[in-house]
């Protein structure tokens, strides 16, 4: 099992999570981070750790955001390690809650599945 970053992550990037992950499991986007399933040992401390709610275990993702799965998993194969000078974004605090930020993602940075 894994823990994964889910769209509320997207144009906050609090960054919180880093310092609380015991291996190196964060990488890097633009605007959000994903967790790579490969490095993630389930440790759950990052959940709490996030101000915007962006992080689930596995098996407790709600159907919705199951895309987050494919999302994480390929993604981190691309991306660089988050290391733990991630700022958040200037204008984090205004995206907090809002609803389908999966959808303002350019095609290669968005989820390649369809919500259920
Ligand atoms: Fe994103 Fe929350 Fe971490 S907003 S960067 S998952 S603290």
């Amino acid at each position: 099992m894994t823990h994964v970053v889910t769209e509320q992550c997207v144009h906050c990037k609090f960054a919180e999570c880093i310092t609380y992950c015991p291996v190196a499991c964060f990488r890097e986007g633009d605007t959000f981070l994903v967790i790579d399933p490969e490095e993630c040992i389930d440790c759950g401390n990052c959940v709490e750790a996030c101000p915007a709610d962006a992080i689930y275990p596995e098996d407790e993702l709600p159907p919705e955001l199951e895309p987050a799965l494919e999302w994480n998993a390929r993604l981190a194969q691309q991306l660089p390690l988050a290391t733990t000078d991630v700022a958040p974004l200037d204008d984090a605090e205004e995206w907090v809650g809002r609803p389908d930020k999966w959808r303002s993602l350019a095609d290669e940075q968005a989820p390649h599945v369809s919500c259920p």
